[in-house]
């Protein structure tokens, strides 16, 4: 596999530049950074979900936990998360321990030397130097992406994974997102075919933006952008869409929306990249969902959120069994281990002990 591309192999400049679909060609080969949604092929997404499946089933017995735990009790995790976060902290911290990994922290970058006027790339080379992966959570869209090229350009070229960038990627997000669907529709023929619609603040929300190119490995899926006129859907993944093929509807008409989909993926307002509180002007009131609404949905329909909720979702249909969006946050932390274990290429030994496992 002599002829993989490699970030060691190309200038920030030109790598820069490249399509997103051409840059994920870059991640393949070891240090196997995850920065982005378009460079998971469906065989990829596949394989990731079968392995969460077994990581999950096989940490259910104590001698199975035991086994995942001596996994990757060689290796160190740096956590940067530099910007707000409880779940996809707490998921990749708890993936981590799952596969005994250890892990270190910086959760603020008030408390690292960037106060001290280090330039970031200085403070994450710092980072590399006490661990083996970054896992990174940073307000810069593309940051994430200049640490791995910078990374890969050093002599400790660790793999670098992205838990969301700016307003543009949250690959994992996507990744587990795509793993509750795949649960979700397990009986009813998979996620080919389904209808999903995306409902909030679709113009500013990196979870959509990364899950909507990962429905484009997908046959037969269809789309739908709900959203105020404001925050509706950005052109540029359209553009990206109807590259891939793919078919979808841009609409204000949830109603018209809720009794046709298989999955309502709802979001909620993204006003901390509000420049002049221009988000409370906007009446969002038609895009919530409430019990009055669950009659209308389909009975095989699931309602995900990548949470944090405000209010469109009511709590008074948590206990629907539609409501997915307490299993879909569990379902970061198996996909998640099931991403780490993959990019230290040791799957295969989870594959092993789970054919002999005692399901
Ligand atoms: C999302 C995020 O940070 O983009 N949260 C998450 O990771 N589950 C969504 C959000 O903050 O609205």
């Amino acid at each position: 596999m002599g002829n993989e591309k490699k970030l060691s192999g190309i200038s920030w400049q030109d790598f820069k530049e490249l399509p997103l679909a051409e840059k994920g060609e870059y991640f393949q080969a070891p240090p196997c950074h995850t920065l982005i949604a378009q460079q998971f092929s469906r065989a990829q997404l596949e394989e990731l979900c079968a392995l969460a499946t077994k990581i999950r089933r096989i940490s259910k017995r104590r001698e199975g936990s035991n086994f995942l735990r001596t996994l990757l009790s060689d290796h160190r995790a740096m956590l940067y998360f530099a910007q707000p976060s409880s779940r996809t902290y707490l998921s990749f911290s708890s993936a981590c321990k799952l596969l005994g990994l250890s892990t270190i922290d910086v959760r603020d970058s008030k408390t690292s030397s960037e106060v001290k006027g280090e330039s970031p790339e200085d403070t994450i080379r710092t980072f590399s130097s006490y661990a083996d992966m970054i896992i990174m959570r940073h307000p810069v869209g593309g940051f994430a992406e200049r640490v791995a090229w910078m990374l890969s350009n050093t002599n400790r070229p660790i793999p670098v994974l992205n838990a969301g960038s700016g307003a543009d990627q949250h690959p994992t997000q996507a990744l587990l997102d795509i793993y509750t669907l795949e649960r979700s529709f397990e009986k009813i023929g998979g996620i080919d075919g389904k209808s999903v619609a995306f409902v909030g603040d679709l113009a500013r929300g990196r979870t959509v933006r990364s899950l909507a190119w990962l429905l484009t490995l997908y046959t037969d899926v269809k789309v739908y952008f709900v959203a105020p006129e404001q925050l509706q859907i950005g052109a540029d993944v359209l553009e990206l869409l109807d590259a891939a093929g793919m078919e979808y509807e841009v609409t204000q008409d949830f109603a018209a929306v809720m009794p046709k989909s298989d999955a309502l993926y709802m979001t909620r307002i993204q006003d901390e990249w509000d420049v002049e509180g221009e988000s409370t002007t906007i009446d969002t009131a038609s895009f919530c969902i409430n019990e009055e609404h669950l009659d209308v949905l389909k009975e095989t329909a699931v309602i995900m959120h990548p949470l944090p909720r405000r209010k469109e979702i009511s709590t008074d249909i948590d206990n629907d069994p539609r409501a997915m969006y307490w299993r879909q946050m569990r379902n970061g932390m198996w996909a998640r281990a099931a991403l780490i274990l993959t990019t230290f290429d040791r799957q295969d030994e989870v594959n092993e002990y789970y054919a002999d496992y005692d399901k």
